[in-house]
């Protein structure tokens, strides 16, 4: 296993995890199941969706796999009364996959923009999948949060540990993930991207909401002092409290 990636505050993530649950539903929507499959969630987090998927499996698997300890201590919760049909696994998406059952299906909601290895991402899930089997997929493509990204900008040359720093996230177009997915032995049924803007009510919403899930991997690079000065630097700078999501989703065919 490669370096396991930052640990979320869970607890957090969790009670502002509401707009990452609807779009997750939707995605999840898209998965066709019997009922008797093994699907993996790939960053499956403090296991809102996973439920759901569980839920749609009375005689199937889940493994749910995320690199957060914290995440995974939530989720076991999240899906205790699923208890025997569901496996949790600590891992890297961005390094070569521990030993998994032969998947039926993948679903991965609002997880992929922050793998560092997303060139070798899909090859190593296509490595766990039958061939036949679905992913169904939606994270952060082309333009998503482009306030937050634009504030950044603004912004770094006054945080040392900011200033220079590429950033955590993948946000590619539907065309840069098609031919990854291509080239890593999927058939692609459909591959777009949509604007989802999240509004949030209040200024402390906003903050809040900056802080986990949007900035967790800035604010782990600041002294602690430096970390309410950014995010409020970052609020300042978003119009009318807009997240400007925009997704990219896919579905595609394991060859
Ligand atoms: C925004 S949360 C999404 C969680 C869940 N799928 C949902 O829709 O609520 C992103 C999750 O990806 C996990 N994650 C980020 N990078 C990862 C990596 N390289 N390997 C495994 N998990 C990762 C985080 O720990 C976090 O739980």
């Amino acid at each position: 296993m490669g370096t396991l990636p930052a640990e979320w505050d869970a607890i957090t993530y969790d009670l502002v995890a509401a707009p990452m649950t609807r779009m997750g539903s939707v995605v999840l929507d898209r998965l066709p199941l019997r009922g008797d499959e093994v699907v993996l969630d790939a960053g499956c987090g403090s296991g809102q969706v996973t439920a759901r998927l569980a839920a749609r499996l009375p005689r199937g698997r889940v493994v749910a796999l995320d690199g957060s300890a914290a995440m995974l201590d939530l989720a076991r919760k999240a899906l205790a009364s699923h208890d025997g049909r569901v496996e949790f696994v600590q891992a890297d998406l961005s390094a070569p996959l521990p030993p998994l059952p032969p998947l039926d299906a993948v679903l991965s909601t609002a997880t992929f923009h922050w793998v560092t290895g997303h060139e070798s991402l899909f090859r190593h899930l296509a490595g766990a999948m039958r061939p036949g089997a679905r992913l169904v997929a939606q994270w952060g493509g082309a333009g998503n949060v482009s306030h937050v990204t634009n504030a950044l900008a603004d912004v770094a040359p006054d945080f040392p540990g900011l200033d220079g720093w590429p950033g955590p996230w993948w946000f590619p177009t539907a065309d840069e993930v098609a031919a990854r997915l291509a080239d890593a032995d999927f058939d692609i049924d459909a591959c777009w991207l949509h604007e989802e803007p999240v509004c949030q009510s209040s200024r402390a919403a906003l903050e809040a909401y900056l802080a986990t899930p949007v900035l967790v991997a800035h604010l782990a690079r600041l002294d602690p002092p430096d970390r309410p000065r950014l995010v409020s630097a970052i609020a300042d700078r978003i119009p009318e409290g807009v997240i400007d999501y925009v997704r990219v989703n896919v579905v595609a065919t394991r060859r």
